[in-house]
């Protein structure tokens, strides 16, 4: 099996990438292959932050192949300004850095929609990085892909429809001054001529990589909770967020694939509006937000806080094939006196083990708690043996109600504290 997963199982921010950025030293090549700017994958090296939008977390490692598949929705601003931090910090990436030729942009009236959308308070509480948009003219086969900056003439018939398209709904909607389809077009040009030594036809170079048996690792962006088909729809993300959404993005078959890393924190946030049956609003959430610095990496918004769900996480761990989970941000609930986990829901006098698939249904649920005792961490733990009575027990129970393995739990977002089971 040359290809692995790491996944969100909650709804983002789950800390995916300190642990990309953990694992990857066993990997040869890292692959982002869904979703664009939205995500804030934040990694912590020897006391040097860095936060990823667009490249895959693996870049870190000097070493590395990092990939940008079909599936992304590249932002050319936030793209060309990643690259040229990470060149300053880590030298040239030229030769070990390639985005897929089909990848889809973010045009600027994806941006502004996205803006006038969520400023209007229709929209889902997005990032506003204009990836419903971008999306929605990628489904509509009027999307312009980077392979379509190489000629001049195809690009300018492709973005003068798409413009007027895009003009047409932001002028009826929201009275917008049209966008100019040939100032975009010669920035593009211009962007093209900048990322020109990175654009690749990746599937071929997967094909290579695998045949030389490398070994290659998907880093997943958002989470399952926000997966377009499989989240608490409408309020979710655009697109698929989960392991299956791997060989989809990234042109990568799925037999390929080997282990598959469910990511979650040891209690639940979500940052946008929608359903959240464990949120807490008192308190103990603000204990948790405090504690976690629960605030975006991409938008600096305070996340919404509450316990760990189970439910969630069944469902999570079912529809993504889990192999191996990895529970981070242990070392948040320390000091609580009380832990609470919801093992089901109660709906209408039923018993759920899964979430309802209405979003209506969220309304009326009661989640059923039970009661753990509290513990106090260091942050300096580095094997299972260290944590308190109390920690194991919460561990291991998750584990026992998931039947899944908690193989690596994290403790600080150093890239050393992290425990290994
Ligand atoms: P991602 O989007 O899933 O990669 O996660 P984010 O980077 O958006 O959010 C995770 C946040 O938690 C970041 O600020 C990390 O630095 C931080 N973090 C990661 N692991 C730990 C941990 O074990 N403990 C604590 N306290 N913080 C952590
Ligand atoms: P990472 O990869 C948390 C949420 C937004 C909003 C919804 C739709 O860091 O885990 P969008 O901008 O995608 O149209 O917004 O999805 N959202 C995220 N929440 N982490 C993320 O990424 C997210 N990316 C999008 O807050 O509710
Ligand atoms: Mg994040």
């Amino acid at each position: 099996m040359g290809a692995d997963i790491v996944i969100g199982l909650q709804w983002g921010d789950e800390a995916k990438g300190r642990f990309v950025d953990y694992i990857s030293e066993n990997y040869d090549v890292i692959v982002r292959f869904q979703g664009g700017a939205n995500a804030g994958h934040t990694v912590i090296v020897q006391d040097k932050k860095y936060i990823f939008h667009l490249l895959p977390s693996g870049l870190i490692r000097k070493d590395k192949i990092g990939i940008i598949g079909a599936g992304v929705l590249i932002d050319p601003d936030i793209l060309l300004e990643e690259i040229s931090f990470i060149e300053k910090e880590l030298g040239p990436l030229e030769g070990r850095f390639f985005i897929d030729e089909r990848a889809n942009i973010v045009l600027p009236y994806h941006k502004e929609e996205d803006f006038l959308e969520e400023s209007s308070k229709k929209g889902v509480g997005s990032t506003r990085k204009g990836i419903a948009y971008a999306y929605r003219d990628l489904y509509m086969r009027m999307g312009i892909r980077l392979s379509d900056l190489k000629d001049v003439n195809w690009l300018s018939d492709r973005l003068k429809t798409a413009a007027e398209f895009n003009n047409q709904i932001i002028g009826a909607r929201y009275g917008h001054v049209p966008f100019d389809w040939k100032v975009m077009r010669d920035e593009l040009l211009i962007f093209f001529g900048q990322i020109r030594p990175y654009v690749a036809d990746t599937v071929a170079l997967f094909h290579s990589y695998l045949e030389e048996n490398k070994k290659i690792l998907f880093e997943g962006a958002q989470g399952t909770m926000l997966d377009i088909f499989f989240g608490t729809y409408p309020f979710v993300t655009s697109s698929h967020t989960i392991s299956s959404g791997a060989p989809v993005g990234s042109g990568i078959p799925p037999t390929c694939i080997g282990r598959i890393y469910g990511v979650f924190k040891a209690y639940t946030t979500r940052v946008g509006k929608g359903p959240f049956p464990t949120e807490l609003t008192g308190e103990e959430g603000k204990y948790i937000r405090e504690k976690g610095n629960e605030y975006g990496a991409t938008t600096g918004r305070p996340r919404r806080c509450g316990w760990l769900d189970l439910p969630v996480l069944r469902y999570s761990a079912f529809v993504n094939g889990v192999t191996d989970l990895v529970m981070t941000k242990l070392d948040v609930l320390s000091g609580l006196e009380k832990i609470k986990v919801a093992v089901h829901y109660k709906l209408d006098g039923k018993k759920l083990r899964f979430p309802p698939t209405s979003i209506l249904d969220y309304e009326r649920l009661e989640p059923h708690y039970i009661e753990m005792e509290g513990f106090e961490l260091e942050g300096n733990e580095r094997s299972f043996q260290e944590l308190p009575e109390n920690a194991k027990k919460y561990v291991n129970f998750i584990e026992e109600e998931l039947k899944i393995p908690v193989k690596y739990i994290s403790v600080g977002p150093r890239r050393d504290q992290l425990i290994v089971r």
